[in-house]
């Protein structure tokens, strides 16, 4: 239970952090913060200077215009510096650092006994070797290759090679089905996808090869150009094996899995036979500051995901600053993120800030419940992890496991714990603090998006007192605001939307071919701001509390939806007329998925439709998609102009009868029904 005032206690940063830190009082974040965004070219300028820089930078650091009533948004630091961001990761680290046999990550498989690791100078040979593979493939600077694959270090390596020669990665979630795949290659146009035969989560086979082949069927059918599926033998990892055979017993199941990949000659190749014989030397492609890095889609409100856009300078200084500000980096650190490279927290906080820092990190590849509700202490306690960063889904989840699978392994080793992906109920950040973290460790709780390419409102560990479900204060570089309605900034405690209002250097700078929606999206509806699309509250000493999202978007686990996308995935069924889906509060979700249907002539409601309009949001979507409750309506709340009342639905799934003014509702008589036939969500 969360005690009253719990919430408005502070928590200090424990003395033994302070001497090693880099920012060990909050007078010193004051300063820091102060200089980072009253003279930000300065501050940025400083940070720059520890990169490497094929030419340096002249002309003005930072340009922009955030405000659509002057003229085109965009965004550009540093334009006419070139470089190389996996130079700066890689080749440095191992050359001019002396970081060459240094560990850059232990891969931790599915299954526990499979491990392995790789470090900086191994990992600089696998990047090369497969950035000639991709340059003897044909693809040259400013392509785009889609990425699908597990958590495996092939993943990074795709990637790495990718900002090499100068191509776009788009990294597609692993989770996600053959129509959202397909969606997002055609979307940005890729010529060249990357793969997997199989790979186990937890104890479910994915066949991930069958998955992208259904894709690449539908992309064909649909025009697209891609020519080329590189496929990584993972499952099938003969390498690998024990002694050279392959027993059919555990502990390693990956190695005993005969996955028939199929196949397609014209298409499918390899990713080991192309690699065999490739050389580890690879001359970088060297890229403006603003060049194009990678696309990432999020999903958009209008149903569609949106390609973000991130480019190659402001990026690489900005995740590379946050991480190692944010968690404290020391070099003896071993980190670990457990989100998946397929969202934006594993390219920032996984890939690109723990390299540029030359640390050491985790990758692990299971879930935390596999085998047991213990996996992820016994992984901290395995690789005597110091910095642990996850989400508080996750948190929820092992919570309900109770202490005791915690306190069987040690967690000594920790030093600063991390959330991200959604506000964190007080109740789970307790939890975090005293039963894994022991009142030892600092609690960062960051929020950001893929759209910022970085934290954006987060505690320092050694500096900020911390209040539990309070993101804290700005990071270096980020002014944020809070508008009313009528865009008027609110000074003081104030609710309202969050904003920011000028640039830092990770932001996107455009949806990857759709300007014009950026502009739209971000800067339109409070002009000279970036709009986050989160409600915020600032309590009496300045803290930032984010409420949640307050468009059309839904966070099930710390994954981003749109209503808009499940709902139409629901409307291509032949029985629904007509859909409307809201959030719903989930134990350990956060969010959930309530879906109304109105259905089509001829049709009935059984569990039979819901079973199959279950699956088919899974099938479109992915299983995180997954609703948790359909309720049939016969009509839906409208406005008299025809739009559907989310706003009304939302209280009718919680059972919650102040609705406030309803005399906009085209029919008000359809209220009382709906909540008499409400989904039981007391399960
Ligand atoms: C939410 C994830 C509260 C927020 C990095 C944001 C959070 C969306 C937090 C972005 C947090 C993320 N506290 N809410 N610490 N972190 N969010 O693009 O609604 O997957 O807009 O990026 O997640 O999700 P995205």
């Amino acid at each position: 239970m969360v005690l009253p005032g719990e919430q408005a206690r502070l928590y200090r940063p424990r003395p033994e952090l302070l001497p090693a830190a880099h920012v060990p009082s909050l007078p010193h974040y004051q300063r820091l913060y102060q200089r980072s965004v009253e003279e930000p070219h300065e501050f940025w300028g400083d940070i720059a200077k520890e990169f490497y820089w094929k030419r340096q930078h002249t002309g003005p650091f930072l340009k922009y215009n955030f405000d659509v009533t002057k003229g085109k948004i965009f965004i550009e630091w540093m334009k006419g510096a070139t470089t190389n961001i996996c130079y700066n990761l890689l080749d440095r680290n191992v050359n001019e650092k002396k970081l060459g046999d240094k560990v850059a990550f232990y891969w931790e498989g599915n299954e526990p006994g499979d491990s392995t690791k790789i470090t900086y100078r191994e990992l600089l040979h696998k990047v090369c070797q497969f950035a000639n593979v991709l340059r003897s493939q044909g693809v040259k600077k400013g392509d785009r290759v889609s990425i699908y694959l597990p958590m495996i270090l092939e993943l990074v390596v795709a990637m790495l090679a990718c900002a090499r020669i100068g191509a776009l990665h788009s990294v597609v979630f692993a989770g996600f089905s053959a129509d959202s795949l397909c969606e997002r290659i055609l979307d940005c146009g890729c010529s060249l996808l990357i793969t997997a035969d199989a790979f186990y989560r937890g104890d479910k086979l994915v066949n991930l090869k069958h998955i992208a082949d259904e894709a690449i069927r539908k992309c064909k059918d649909r025009g697209s150009s891609l020519k080329k599926c590189i496929v990584v033998k993972h499952l099938g990892r003969e390498e690998i094996t024990v002694d050279g055979t392959c027993s059919k017993s555990p502990p390693v199941k990956r190695l005993c899995q005969d996955v028939q990949a199929p196949w397609n000659p014209d298409v499918d190749a390899w990713w080991h036979e192309l690699m065999s014989g490739a050389s580890t030397e690879c001359e970088p492609e060297w890229c403006d500051a603003e060049d194009e890095l990678f696309i990432l889609y999020t999903s958009g409100s209008t149903g569609k995901p949106k390609g973000v856009l991130h480019t190659v300078g402001g990026y690489m200084i900005f995740a590379a600053t946050s991480f190692k500000y944010v968690f404290d980096y020391q070099p003896e650190d071993v980190y670990w993120c457990t989100a998946d490279i397929g969202w934006i927290t594993g390219h920032s906080y996984l890939t690109y800030g723990p390299l540029a820092n030359g640390a050491t990190s985790v990758l692990f590849e299971g879930v935390p419940t596999y085998p047991d509700v213990g996996r992820m202490w016994s992984i901290i306690d395995k690789y005597k992890v110091t910095k642990f960063y996850t989400a508080p889904t996750a948190i929820r989840l092992l919570m309900k496991y109770g202490e005791k699978p915690v306190k069987k392994h040690s967690r000594k080793s920790l030093k600063v714990l991390g959330t991200v992906g959604e506000p964190i109920n007080p109740e789970a950040w307790l939890w975090y603090y005293s039963v894994v973290g022991e009142e030892r460790c600092p609690i960062v709780d960051t929020f950001w998006q893929t759209e910022t390419g970085g934290h954006m409102l987060t505690p320092l560990p050694a500096a900020t007192p911390m209040k539990p479900g309070s993101a804290t204060f700005p990071f270096f570089g980020v002014v944020p605001a809070i508008l009313s309605e009528s865009g008027e900034e609110l000074e003081g405690e104030a609710e309202g939307y969050l904003v920011f209002k000028q640039p830092w250097p990770g932001i996107m700078r455009t949806l990857y071919g759709k300007h014009p929606q950026f502009e739209t999206v971000y800067f339109k509806k409070f002009p000279g701001y970036y709009v986050t699309g989160d409600g915020c509250r600032r309590d009496k000493d300045g803290y930032y509390w984010i409420t949640g999202r307050i468009d059309d978007m839904l966070n099930v686990s710390g994954h981003l939806l749109s209503t808009a996308e499940v709902e139409s995935a629901l409307l291509e069924h032949a029985a629904v007329a007509e859909a409307a889906v809201v959030s719903h509060p989930h134990p350990l979700k956060g969010e959930c998925l309530y879906c109304f249907v109105t259905l089509r002539e001829g049709h009935e409601f059984t569990k039979n439709l819901t079973d199959e309009l279950k699956k088919q949001v899974r099938e479109k979507i992915g299983p995180i998609a997954t609703p948790d409750y359909i309720q049939y309506a016969p009509s839906l709340p409208k406005t008299r102009s025809g739009k559907i009342t989310r706003r009304i639905l939302r209280k009718i799934a919680k059972n919650d009868q102040d609705l406030g003014d309803i005399s906009t509702l085209a029919d008000p008589g359809i209220i009382k029904h709906l909540f008499n036939s409400r989904c039981d969500t007391k399960q």
